[in-house]
């Protein structure tokens, strides 16, 4: 069976702003919880953080969607990003993202409507030597060929 994101949970995901309430600075980590569990932030739960941490809600949302590592639309299970930098790109970059986007049969920035995988966009990430480059759920590839994308596709498609 393919795995799926937690349901929202309003009064367990409380229990989890409480684990933080005592730590400086908790706004962050709560978020980085929120998007674990739910592969966004959404409103409702933005809503319960605003509450109990008595931050304006247009707050929680500015940080929200500021940090690219939070989303504020539901998400796939799976994160797959392709280096736009100019390094990958010289390296065939533009090629495995159509390969990629083709595959899976959206563009960069949307989500499969079984909820599996979403693109995401990805500029340099510093690791230019090994172009081109790519990310899968925070963990990156180097020199990726078309034959090793498809291979990590479905090696994320059986989790
Ligand atoms: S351009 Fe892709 S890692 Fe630098």
């Amino acid at each position: 069976m393919m795995s799926q994101r937690e349901k929202i949970n309003l009064e367990k995901f409380e229990l989890i702003i409480d684990s933080f309430q005592n730590i400086k600075g908790p706004l962050i980590p709560i978020l980085h919880e929120a998007e674990n569990m739910y592969g966004y932030i959404p409103i409702e739960v933005q809503n319960l953080i605003s509450k109990k941490l008595k931050i304006s809600n247009a707050e929680i949302n500015g940080v929200a969607s500021f940090y690219s590592m939070f989303h504020t639309n539901p998400t796939g299970l799976h994160h797959i990003g392709v280096c736009t930098g100019t390094t990958c790109h010289l390296n065939g970059s533009g090629k495995l993202l159509k390969h990629l986007e083709h595959k899976l049969g959206i563009r960069e920035g949307e989500t499969t409507s079984d909820g599996q995988f979403t693109i995401v966009p990805v500029k340099c990430i510093g690791n230019c030597d090994a172009a081109p480059n790519i990310t899968i759920d925070g963990k990156v590839y180097n020199a990726v060929t078309i034959t090793q994308l498809d291979e990590l596709i479905i090696e994320c498609s059986d989790k």
